[in-house]
């Protein structure tokens, strides 16, 4: 089942890069006693990706903050090495980037993307939340493009 507003995000360990490689983050440490906003993209440096989602999130990044959200996260089913050289690529440190791997995370929320038939495996949805110490407090998924899960509507909800 999705997960719905009002419900605690589940606790499952993730990988985030540090100086000297992967190290693991639980989503407890991400979003507890913060306000969270996080979303998910299907894969890094795919287009859609590249060209509207996470580039969204970095011109907004400051106007998202200025509206008292203590973290940006972005979560793809990818490993660490890659978010880190996407980030690199979409001069993206502005956000906390979140490797789930194994699509734990994504399993627990309700939202995995089977892109087996495009040779991709499970993948993540496309969609964003804000959360206050753990608890959705808004979701936006998109089936298609960009629109319910972009900056501009995530901060038409701050
Ligand atoms: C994209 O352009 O964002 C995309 C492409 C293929 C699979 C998933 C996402």
């Amino acid at each position: 089942m999705t997960i719905q507003v009002g419900d605690r995000i589940p606790n499952i360990e993730l990988r985030t890069m540090g100086e000297s490689g992967p190290e693991p983050i639980t989503s407890d440490a991400v979003f507890a006693g913060k306000r969270v906003v996080l979303f998910a993209v299907p894969g890094a440096f795919t287009p859609g990706c590249s060209q509207a989602h996470l580039p969204g999130f970095v011109v907004k990044a400051d106007e998202i903050l200025a509206k008292g959200v203590d973290r940006i996260a972005c979560m793809a089913v990818n490993d660490a090495f890659v978010l880190r050289a996407w980030q690199q690529a979409q001069n993206a440190e502005a956000i906390l980037m979140l490797a789930d791997g194994n699509a734990e995370l994504t399993r627990a929320l309700g939202l995995e993307l089977d892109l087996r038939s495009a040779g991709m495996g499970i993948r993540c949805r496309r969609f964003a939340l804000i959360a206050d110490d753990g608890i959705v407090q808004w979701l936006g998924i998109d089936d298609r493009g960009v629109d319910k899960s972009s900056a501009e509507s995530v901060l038409a909800q701050l």
